[in-house]
Formats: C-alpha cells, structure tokens, sequence
C-alpha cells in the first residue's frame, strides 16, 4: 500500500467532498472544517488529506506534492491542467459558466467589456466567437460590475440563478457546465497505481450510488 496525499478544495467544494469521501470509505481522523490544521489523518493509515485554497490544488498535484485531488472543472479551465489527469466527474459542486447582463439590455457589437475572475476562460470564449472583448480581473461580487457601468456583461458562475436575479441580472449565453473532479498527477499513477485505482473505484461507486439515490 503506498501513501497517498488527497488535496481537497476548501469552501463549497469541500462540503461536497467530504461526504462523497465518507461514502467511498475515506474519513479524516477529526472535524476538518473545525480544524485551523491544513494536513489530517484518515482512518485509512496510508491516506492523509491536505485542505487547500481552491486555485492552489490542481499546482500540489502537478507537481506531485499531492497523488489525488478535487478541483472545479471552472478551475482547472481556468488555470491549466498539464501533468494532470481527470480520472473521474465527482459530480458535486455543480454549476454553469455563463456570461450575464443587465435584465433587457442589448449587449451587441464587436467590441465589448467583460468583468470576471476568469480571464482566461473569458479570452478563449469571445476569441472563439470572433468578438473583441476588454476583459476587466475582479476577485469577487462580478454582478456589480454591469451595474455600475464598469462592464457591459460578465462571466460568472450560476446556480440557482438567484444572485443575478437579486442584482436585476438575466443569464445569456451558456459557457460550460461545471462540476467538480477528481484529478491526478500522471507519475503517480504509474508509481501508485493499484493504491490509486483502489480509491478511484471506490469514489467511482459512491458517485454512481449518488446518482441513483
Ligand atoms: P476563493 O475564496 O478561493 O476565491 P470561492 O469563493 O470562489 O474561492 P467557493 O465559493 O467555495 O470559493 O467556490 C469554489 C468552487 O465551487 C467554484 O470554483 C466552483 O467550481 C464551485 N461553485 C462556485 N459557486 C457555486 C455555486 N453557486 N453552486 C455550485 N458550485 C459553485
Ligand atoms: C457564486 C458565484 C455567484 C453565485 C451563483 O458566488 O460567483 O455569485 O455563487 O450562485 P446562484 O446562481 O445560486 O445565486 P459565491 O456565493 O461563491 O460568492 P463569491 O464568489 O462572490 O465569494
């Protein structure tokens, strides 16, 4: 049994894994959400689990400081994803990158400014359509930003569609569905293989038990 380093993403992400982690027989040795720790213990001697920013987990395992990790597929478009492989769609944390703007306002033209946290994402989609855009970093709050006259449209993530609609905004077009993954650095697979693949299978069930639950 080789030792195997799980980076989980913290936040949003995190409460979805754990559970699903639970399901597939993987639990840390204490609370982790209560915790000011960033490395647990499991009840599996050879697994340890580090809790990361969100941005910073598909790096720990490129460089192979982690085997395993979960990361928003929004993510990993977002920053690269070489050195990695995507072995399993966890199926948590689901949600839509949409571009979005004000409720009734035309955004047409060739040329348009676009606010949000996923610049690269939001290159690649307006150069793939031919549309000049200006895209504008924020780190946060992206809804404000067409309201304010700072942007003529955003791209954000979209749920339940409730933060658009509080801000008086409307979803267009969709960019990508997104979900959570399970990725894996590609030397550990070879080096680890039959420790890994035991719990991949085992995250595998628990998801696909999920979908027919
Ligand atoms: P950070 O604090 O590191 O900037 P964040 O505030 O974006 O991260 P979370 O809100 O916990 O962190 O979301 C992290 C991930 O969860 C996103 O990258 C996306 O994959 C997913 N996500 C974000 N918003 C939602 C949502 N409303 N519904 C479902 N999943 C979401
Ligand atoms: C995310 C996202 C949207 C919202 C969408 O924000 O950036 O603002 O969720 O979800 P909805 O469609 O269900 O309303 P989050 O709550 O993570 O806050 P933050 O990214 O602004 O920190």
């Amino acid at each position: 049994m080789s030792e195997v380093i799980i980076a989980l993403s913290k936040g949003r992400i995190l409460d979805d894994t754990l559970p699903l982690l639970a399901d597939a027989g993987i639990w840390p040795e204490e609370d982790v959400r209560k915790s000011r720790k960033l490395i647990f213990a499991t009840n599996k001697p050879n697994i340890r689990l580090v809790v990361l920013r969100a941005t910073d987990v598909p790096t720990y395992v490129q460089h192979g400081a982690a085997d395993l990790g979960v990361s928003g597929k929004d993510v990993l478009l977002e920053n690269g994803a070489d050195n990695l492989c995507e072995p399993l769609d966890l199926e948590i944390a689901s949600c839509r990158l949409m571009t979005a703007s004000v409720v009734g306002r035309q955004v047409t033209g060739r040329r348009r400014r676009v606010a949000t946290k996923f610049v690269n994402i939001a290159k690649r989609y307006y150069a793939d359509r031919g549309i000049q855009a200006d895209i504008i970093k924020l780190y946060g709050g992206m809804e404000l930003a067409p309201l304010m006259g700072l942007a003529d449209e955003i791209v954000d993530i979209v749920d339940t569609g409730n933060t658009l609609k509080a801000n008086g905004l409307e979803p267009l077009e969709l960019i990508e569905h997104i979900s959570s993954r399970l990725i894996a650095n590609q030397a550990s697979m070879k080096m680890k293989y039959a420790t890994l693949r035991e719990i991949i299978e085992g995250l595998e069930r628990a998801v696909i038990q999920r979908r027919s639950a």
